[in-house]
């Protein structure tokens, strides 16, 4: 069986813990792709999940599946990047930095040997930095070197939004902008229920954003790491991506002269079609949200300075 987003998609997946291996099952639910590649340090894990999901192919659709080589990045619309090392509880995004840094000079010199064409998906924390230091070591363009960025925080926002509301998450537009991490801020000025205002109060508003934010602290604490939810968000970029969809996504993506703030990745939310982020959208800010962007941008840039890049 083959549908038209079958066609001919090579997605490869580098990583394959907790959120490359839900992301490329993911993937394969939901037969977005016709070849899927999974790479890791650790061939053997590559392998073991390669196998486990292959076995389910009968209850599937057409997708080929292996453990791969950097070589399998040649002809890859995307390469998923999702290896390194993850939050224990108590750490923060940026604590993984300095274990997370090493191995992506490595990863992306690999991938660009064998592809300068593709799109990279960023999903390795510190997201909003490994992707702007993915831009910087690939040479690519940086509408095609693409973090997971806020997406997932913003479907939390949405997500808490709707059960506040008693409303499907997916009638609520909502934003989460900036880091994906601790300084992120919710745009309250522009959410809204299918084009209404959304009358919440400042207290349910205070802890709708608090559990926002301290999701993945929340859920590392009780289940050790966080894999469903980014899957899903890596795969709607994926999505749009290949079906040239347009859809807006809160990625991660350079920021050059956007409210002020300049040579930073941040999540604000993005056209996402088969060229990566065609376009930012220019939103409004109040004067609080812009104030708390431009901190956001300045404390990833502050991050960024102490990198040799
Ligand atoms: C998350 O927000 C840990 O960044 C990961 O789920």
């Amino acid at each position: 069986m083959t549908t038209s987003s079958l066609s001919t998609s090579r997605v490869v997946i580098i990583g394959t813990g907790a959120v490359g291996a839900t992301t490329a099952y993911t993937l394969l639910l939901r037969e977005r792709v016709s070849e899927l590649v999974l790479i890791d340090a650790n061939h053997e894990k590559a392998l073991g999940e390669a196998l486990d999901m292959n076995h389910g192919l009968p209850f599937t659709g057409g997708v080929k599946i292996w453990a791969g080589e950097y070589s399998d990045c040649a002809g890859a619309d995307i390469v998923i990047i999702a290896a390194g090392a993850s939050q224990r509880p108590g750490e923060t995004r940026i604590d993984l930095l300095k274990r997370n840094a090493g191995i992506f000079d490595n990863i992306i010199h690999n991938i660009v040997e064998h592809n300068d064409q593709c799109i990279i998906l960023v999903a390795t924390n510190p997201v909003d930095i490994l992707s702007y230091v993915s831009w910087k070591k690939s040479g690519l363009p940086s509408n095609r070197v693409i973090g997971s960025g806020t997406l997932l925080d913003s479907a939390r926002f949405r997500y808490l939004i709707g059960q506040n509301k008693r409303v499907n998450p997916r009638s609520i537009h909502a934003h989460i902008i900036g880091e994906h991490g601790d300084s992120e801020l919710p745009v309250w000025s522009l959410a809204n229920v299918a084009g209404m205002n959304l009358e919440l109060g400042e207290q349910d508003q205070a802890d709708i954003f608090f559990r926002t934010k301290n999701a993945a602290y929340e859920i590392i604490n009780a289940k050790g790491s966080t894999s469903y939810a980014i899957a899903l968000a890596l795969d709607r970029i994926v999505t749009s991506i290949l079906q040239d969809e347009g859809s807006v996504l809160n990625v991660s993506t350079l920021i050059t002269n956007y409210h002020g703030v300049s040579d930073v990745y941040l999540g604000v939310p993005s056209i996402v079609d088969r060229s990566g982020v065609r376009e930012l959208l220019d939103i409004q800010l109040n004067e609080e949200e812009l104030r708390q962007f431009q901190a956001s941008g300045q404390k990833l840039r502050d991050e960024l300075s102490k990198l040799e890049l």
